[in-house]
């Protein structure tokens, strides 16, 4: 009984939520990016991948959902507030800042040497059976190897690394493994993903799955996909992980948050970054 009054009014709250908001398609538009070494064209939607075939015929990216304005400043590397990050990043990465004098660079040489690891991530580490983000494969260096304390997940250090790193993938077609060692983390993502959390009862799914395309509170609703993080948020004035937007969007729906970096939340980006396998990394993408 209580139950079912609970569902009645999630569906309610939901309901006036978008009561009477505009629906529009995704913006029909290509992302064609000029950067140092030439224009590369990303693929920002791509059929639905096998398991999400009965939701979904399509999959887009977040960038679809932007005004013109905002998709324009990823078209090119000059304009995309990101890069400056990508800098200090790259600073950071050839830095002696190790205890004992270890750089990044000195054990990786160039950052190059990362291309391909953002798109296959969240993985399941071979070695240790963990479920790793970039984020965790970063602080295994800094604390194992270099002797420092782990940088903060969100804090601007890691963020800085974390968008040059990403930026090496940028183009690369995301593949996350979802069998093997993987599926339990998967099924736990997708528990995560399609449980409602909070006063208002709502799950990922009931915006970003059953409700994308509307508008909410004058945000045009995306399908909520990860492959263009970490990513400028013109609203915040800095970057954001999938890890921060996933805290944002729980707290939005007035519920406790899990934390960002910890099992839930890693389980949860790779649920979340399967429904976007066939999307290209972008790198460092732009939203408002
Ligand atoms: C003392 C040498 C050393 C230093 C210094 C070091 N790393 Fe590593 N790093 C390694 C080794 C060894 C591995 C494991 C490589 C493997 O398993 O193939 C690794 C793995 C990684 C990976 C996972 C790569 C992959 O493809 O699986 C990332 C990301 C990474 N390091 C980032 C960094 C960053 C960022 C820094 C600087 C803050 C850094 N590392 C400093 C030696 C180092
Ligand atoms: C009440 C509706 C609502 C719920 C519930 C919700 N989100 Fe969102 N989410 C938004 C809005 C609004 C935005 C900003 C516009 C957009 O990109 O959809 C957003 C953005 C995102 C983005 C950024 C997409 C991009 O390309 O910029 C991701 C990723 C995301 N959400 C994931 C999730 C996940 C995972 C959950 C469940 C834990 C969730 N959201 C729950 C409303 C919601």
């Amino acid at each position: 009984m209580q139950l079912r009054k609970h569902t009645l009014a999630a569906t309610a709250v939901l309901g006036l939520a978008l009561a009477g908001t505009a629906f529009a398609d995704p913006a029909e538009d290509t992302l064609e990016v000029t950067t140092d070494d030439g224009v590369i064209t990303l693929v920002t939607t791509a059929p639905a991948p096998d398991h999400l075939k009965d939701v979904f015929d399509t999959i887009w990216s977040g960038w679809h959902f932007r005004d013109d304005t905002t998709r324009d400043m990823q078209r090119d590397d000059f304009d995309n507030p990101s890069m400056v990050f990508v800098d200090r990043g790259l600073d950071s990465w050839n830095e002696a800042q190790g205890k004992g004098g270890e750089s990044c660079a000195g054990c990786h040489q160039g950052p190059e040497t990362m291309a391909g690891l953002r798109a296959v991530t969240p993985r399941v580490d071979a070695k240790t059976g963990k479920l790793m983000i970039v984020e965790d494969y970063i602080n295994s260096c800094v604390t194992e190897r270099m002797g420092l304390e782990p940088w903060g997940v969100t804090g601007n250090k890691m963020k800085d690394m974390l968008s040059l790193i990403s930026l090496q993938s940028r183009g690369m077609v995301q593949n996350v493994a979802i069998d093997g060692p993987a599926a339990p983390f998967w099924e736990q993502g997708k528990e995560i993903y399609y449980t409602r959390y909070g006063q208002l009862e709502m799950s990922c799914a009931n915006c970003h799955e059953d409700n994308y395309g509307k508008y909410i509170r004058s945000d045009h609703l995306s399908q909520g996909q990860v492959n263009g993080f970490p990513l400028y948020r013109l609203k915040d004035a800095g970057m954001v992980t999938a890890q921060q937007r996933f805290v944002g969007c729980v707290r939005d729906t007035r519920a406790e948050t899990f934390k960002a970096g910890g099992p839930e939340f890693k389980a949860l980006e790779l649920y979340v970054a399967s429904r976007g396998n066939g999307l290209s990394i972008e790198g460092v993408g732009v939203r408002h």
